[in-house]
């Protein structure tokens, strides 16, 4: 059996930090949640496992081929590690009076003692294969939904970590053992059913009886985790779904997928420094009035129904390096960033911001009306005005709130509102905010613009808006047929958000005027400072007259805290960026999208019609998609599900930003894991 590659298996000497203290009375089981449970569990049952498995496949090591017997020698030690190290933590359960072993003993006795002399010495093997292809699906789904987070003993955490890596490269080596000495299909179910069926005996039993020595088994919540994870999405749901595949006639271990997850679990091994305190929820002291809880409820039973298949959704972030986020344990290739030319963490502008706070302090003290307008504000709006040829410029505290306020002084009763149907949220909400009559006209369909512009009597006052390039599909505005229509309509405006064009679109990456070559088109020209502009706060562009006229009216510029220093600096100091390397950076970048984009469409994806930096993988359901940045995520490919309402319903998509900092090995790996979370699905 030589067909399949040689494993990386290494000897890896793993020991837990013998001072670190492994309990203390709480820690194992108080309060956690189910997965925490399940693990320990896991813990109080695995050593004899992982001796059955040595004892299981040593008899064919001189059997087998030499490239596998070196494999095995190594798998063998690293099985003997963790049988070592797990007996160390389970006398530290027994000792905290966590043991199971009324139950074990037994158990134990029933499996290693009456089963495993009964059964021949080729259904041991076939039955070590399938633990292993088992304990590579649960760490697999451990690693998947970020299950370690609530092991607060580092030593716990770094131990299971440790064993995962190595269980998932183990069974691939096992079943290389399996088919080089029989092949035969009814020997592998056979083997399977016997590892599915004691395995989940002794982890379901064991859990349970665990939950009740703590305690936890009477309480509610434990119940609920526990029925979810039996129904449908939960661990049993993926053992059997693993145990058919593993069944199929061409089953074989996906080398790459292992590497992946072995490369994912040994990352948040390296970053296992510091163990935070456990997190204490302190119970709300008032319940919610029934009126408004009946209000929540069916957004609340919506966040309940996808929780099971999207653990990353607002995952939190441990921190970034290049193209790289560590997030829930693993790190990950980030593609859910608007830093389009890799800015952010940028030298220069870090030294800015300090340098501003070192000058201002943190925070303003208050509006800009009233004592907050600093010198560096002044600065930062002159410099807008002049990268973008304007007269002047304002700035406001987020890009929503520049939309929401400009547009809501712009236009008010009696007025109309264009805007294309595909506009940011901000853009919506400024137009209900303003109360003028919104129409909204079919993406980027100039036809059905100028019908409804048409229609509108020239002497009332009229507000054009769209996006540069649309957030959600990377497609850019008809800004030549825009400025077209507008001029040939009185009392028309044209306003532009250029959120994800900064930067992107146009050679020196100016935007969307520089892109179809007609500067100083646009009237009201918007940005936002948080996307290639690594920073936080939104600018209008444009006349002095308007930008005067927004000083004064615009209420989010009003009423709202000034920028803060460090804020208003790192802004200043990327435009300066942009204008001296944003070409360069922008042609990689450009190049890099082209060739992502290429390779999707060989690889059969759909990606829309994205003409910039934002690639989008159109799945068309709200399951699938969910269920692709899942399997994504575990692979290591940080990528989110677009569902409705920001999207409509049926065009639910993945979407991948492209950035300056992407390589092409990294593009290409994006590629692969899509495929292969296509593949698995
Ligand atoms: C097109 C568009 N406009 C405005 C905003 C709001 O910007 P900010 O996040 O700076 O508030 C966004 C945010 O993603 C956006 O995509």
């Amino acid at each position: 059996m030589t067909a399949m590659s040689v494993q990386p298996l290494r000897r890896r000497p793993f020991a837990l930090d013998g001072n670190a203290a492994l309990c203390s009375s709480g820690d194992w089981c108080d309060g956690k949640p189910l997965s925490t449970q399940l693990l320990n569990a896991y813990t109080l049952l695995i050593p004899e496992g992982e001796r059955f498995v040595i004892r299981t496949c040593a008899p064919y090591l001189r059997e087998a081929a030499p490239g596998l017997r070196e494999e095995l020698r190594r798998l063998f030690f690293q099985e003997g590690g963790h049988s070592r190290e797990h007996e160390r933590v389970l006398k530290a359960m027994r000792a905290d009076g966590q043991s199971l072993d009324l139950f074990r003993k037994p158990l134990e006795w029933m499996f290693y003692r009456v089963i495993e002399p009964c059964s021949p010495g080729k259904l041991r093997l076939a039955t070590a294969a399938a633990i292993e292809h088992h304990n590579a699906v649960i760490a697999t789904h451990f690693l998947n939904r970020a299950l370690l987070r609530g092991i607060r003993i580092g030593e716990l955490r770094r131990l299971f970590l440790w064993h995962f890596a190595e269980e998932i490269e183990h069974k691939e080596t096992a079943f290389k053992l399996l088919q080089s000495v029989s092949r035969n299909w009814l020997l592998r179910a056979l083997g399977l059913a016997l590892s599915f069926g004691t395995f989940m005996l002794a982890l379901a039993l064991g859990t349970i009886l665990l939950a009740v020595k703590t305690g936890s088994a009477f309480s509610a919540g434990f119940w609920s985790e526990f029925m979810t994870h039996c129904r449908g999405c939960g661990l049993l749901a993926t053992i059997v779904r693993e145990s058919a595949r593993y069944l199929s006639p061409g089953f074989a271990p996906s080398p790459q997928e292992s590497r992946t997850l072995l490369d994912a679990a040994l990352a948040e091994l390296e970053s296992l420094g510091v163990v935070r305190p456990p997190f204490r929820e302190i119970p709300s002291r008032r319940t919610l009035p029934a009126a408004f809880r009946d209000r929540m409820a069916p957004s609340l039973e919506r966040v309940r129904r996808l929780r099971p298949r999207n653990s990353y959704f607002g995952a939190c972030i441990g921190g970034y390096d290049g193209a790289w986020v560590q997030s829930q344990g693993m790190r990950k290739l980030n593609f859910c960033t608007y830093s389009y030319l890799g800015l952010v963490g940028h030298p220069c502008i870090d030294e800015a911001a300090k340098a501003a706070i070192d000058r201002y302090g943190t925070g303003t003290h208050g509006v800009r009306l009233l004592g907050g307008n600093l010198e560096l504000h002044e600065a930062l709006e002159s410099r807008i005005a002049a990268c973008f040829e304007r007269e002047a410029a304002i700035t406001f505290s987020s890009g929503y709130v520049t939309n929401v306020s400009a547009i809501a002084a712009l236009v008010g009763k009696g007025d109309h509102v264009l805007s294309d149907k595909r506009n940011h949220a901000s853009i919506v909400d400024g137009c209900r905010l303003s109360e003028a009559d919104v129409t909204r006209f079919r993406h980027n369909d100039m036809a059905d613009l100028e019908r409804r512009l048409s229609r509108l009597p020239d002497e009332s006052r009229k507000l054009i808006l769209v996006d540069a390039v649309y957030s959600m599909d990377g497609d850019a505005a008809p800004l030549q047929a825009l400025t077209a229509l507008r001029d040939r309509y009185p009392n028309t405006l044209l306003m532009v958000d250029e959120a994800h064009s900064l930067g992107v679109l146009g050679c020196r990456g100016r935007g969307i005027e520089e892109h179809f070559g007609c500067s100083g088109q646009i009237d009201v020209l918007m940005g936002t400072l948080s996307k290639t502009i690594p920073a936080q706060g939104g600018y209008i562009a444009g006349s002095r007259e308007l930008i005067a006229f927004l000083r004064f009216n615009a209420r989010g510029f009003v009423f709202s805290a000034a920028l803060p220093p460090p804020i208003a600096a790192a802004a200043l100091a990327a435009l300066d960026l942009i204008e001296s390397e944003g070409p360069a950076r922008r042609a990689r970048l450009m190049s890099s999208v082209d060739y992502f984009v290429g390779r999707l469409r060989d690889a059969s994806f759909d990606v829309g019609n994205t003409a910039s930096a934002i690639v989008p993988v159109l799945l068309g359901s709200e399951s699938l998609a969910f269920d692709m940045a899942r399997r994504c995520n575990a692979l290591g490919l940080y990528t989110m599900p677009v569902a409705y309402p920001a999207v409509p319903k049926g065009e639910e998509r993945l979407r991948l930003n492209v950035t300056y900092a992407h390589s092409r090995e990294d593009l290409d790996t994006a590629v692969e894991t899509l495929r292969m979370a296509r593949d698995y699905l």
